[in-house]
């Protein structure tokens, strides 16, 4: 429980701290890859490259710092940050190796001491938020070890085939190395690939929806070949599409707060070129588990019918008598 001097203190100067953002964040990457440069391979290097990551980790916590006085507002962004978290398999060892670097980073930009009241206010603060993550994950591990074919951590899955969806589009059928069942999933869901791709000098984890329709033996994931940059493409995307099926990669068990939040059977299924992955396992599950899908509405955008994904099976299913509606946008 935070005093009251404590709060009063973060929120106070949470301003100043984010307006200062891009700066202590970039210092703190620095900071925690040269002290732990086994954090490389866990997180996206590219994003580091791209300099994305100072917008999300460490703004986040002065966004927490802005609400620290009705930490209930925070509820929806840590579910959300969480799940992304389990897919990486962030354990409770490594938060104070953030909060360390977080507020050295703080210190130094600001020229404050390690013993000012501001930084031990941060301190304590930068703590309870890190007792929210660390429980919020452990309920998640704990929830997808107890499961059916539930896990924790890496589990080795193999390729079982590879299917050509669109340009520019493939999907891959896993099943596990040990042959045992697997954890079913919530439509919407997406498992953490984990890969060591020859094009990079880390391991690299990245997440990717489930498009087949819960199940407790394959999952299929649905992957775009990322390479908006002309000279550097997608490491994971890129490394996926060249393997072969028998290929092995690890897969952390499914996590995702995205899902369909009601029973209705009226609901719109709306996304845009890749993003369908999500979606596609909302419909395919109301599909095989024979709900009336008459009322649901399935809009899919797509760029021209060469980057349809899926487009020969969705309009040739029989029992899709969902109405669907197809937008190019050339
Ligand atoms: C919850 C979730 C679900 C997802 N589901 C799917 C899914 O179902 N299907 C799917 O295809 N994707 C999905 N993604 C996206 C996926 O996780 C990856 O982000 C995507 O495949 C790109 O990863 P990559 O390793 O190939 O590319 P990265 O190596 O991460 O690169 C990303 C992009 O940046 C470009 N780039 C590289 N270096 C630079 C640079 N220095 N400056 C600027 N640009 C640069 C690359 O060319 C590439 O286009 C999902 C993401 C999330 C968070
Ligand atoms: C209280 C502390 C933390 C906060 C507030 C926080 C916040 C965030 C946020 C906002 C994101 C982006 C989520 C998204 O893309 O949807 C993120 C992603 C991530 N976080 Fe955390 N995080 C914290 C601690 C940690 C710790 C301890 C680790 C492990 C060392 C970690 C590793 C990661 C990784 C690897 C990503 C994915 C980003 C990427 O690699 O591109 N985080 N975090």
């Amino acid at each position: 429980m935070l005093s009251a001097k404590t709060i009063e203190i973060v929120k106070s100067t949470a301003p100043v701290l984010a307006e200062h953002g891009e700066n202590i964040t970039a210092l703190f990457y620095t900071k925690l890859f040269d002290n732990h440069p086994e954090l490389k391979h866990v997180f996206n290097m590219t994003n580091q490259a791209k300099g994305e990551q100072k917008k999300a980790l460490a703004s986040a916590v002065f966004a927490y710092a802005t609400h620290i006085d009705k930490l209930e507002a925070l509820g929806p962004a840590v579910t959300r940050i969480a799940h992304k978290h389990a897919s990486l398999q962030v354990v409770p060892e490594q938060y104070p190796i953030v909060g360390k670097f977080l507020l050295e980073a703080i210190c130094d930009h600001l020229s404050l001491a390690a013993d000012d009241p501001i930084i031990i206010a941060w301190g304590e603060a930068y703590g309870a938020l890190a007792a929210i993550f660390v429980k919020t994950e452990e309920d998640i591990y704990q929830d997808n070890e107890d499961k059916e074919g539930g896990w924790r951590g890496d589990r080795t899955f193999v390729i079982s085939d590879i299917v050509d969806e669109a340009a520019e589009v493939k999907s891959f059928y896993l099943k596990p190395k040990d042959g045992q069942a697997i954890a079913t999933w919530q439509p919407g869901q997406y498992v953490g690939v984990k890969t060591t791709p020859d094009t990079s000098e880390h391991t690299e984890v990245r997440q990717y929806s489930l498009t087949n329709a819960p199940n407790n033996a394959i999952y299929h994931i649905t992957v775009k070949a990322d390479a908006a940059h002309p000279e550097k493409a997608g490491v994971v995307s890129n490394y996926l599409h060249a393997a072969s099926i028998g290929d092995e990669v690890l897969i952390q068990p499914p996590t995702g707060e995205f899902v369909v939040q009601n029973d209705a059977d009226d609901i719109v299924l709306l996304a845009g070129g890749v993003g369908i992955t999500p979606v596609l396992s909302m419909l395919l599950d109301r599909i095989e588990t024979g709900r009336d899908v008459s009322k649901l509405t399935f809009i899919q955008c797509c760029r021209d019918a060469s980057h349809h994904i899926k487009g020969e099976t969705l309009n040739s299913n029989p029992s899709a008598v969902y109405r669907k509606k197809q937008c190019y946008c050339r």
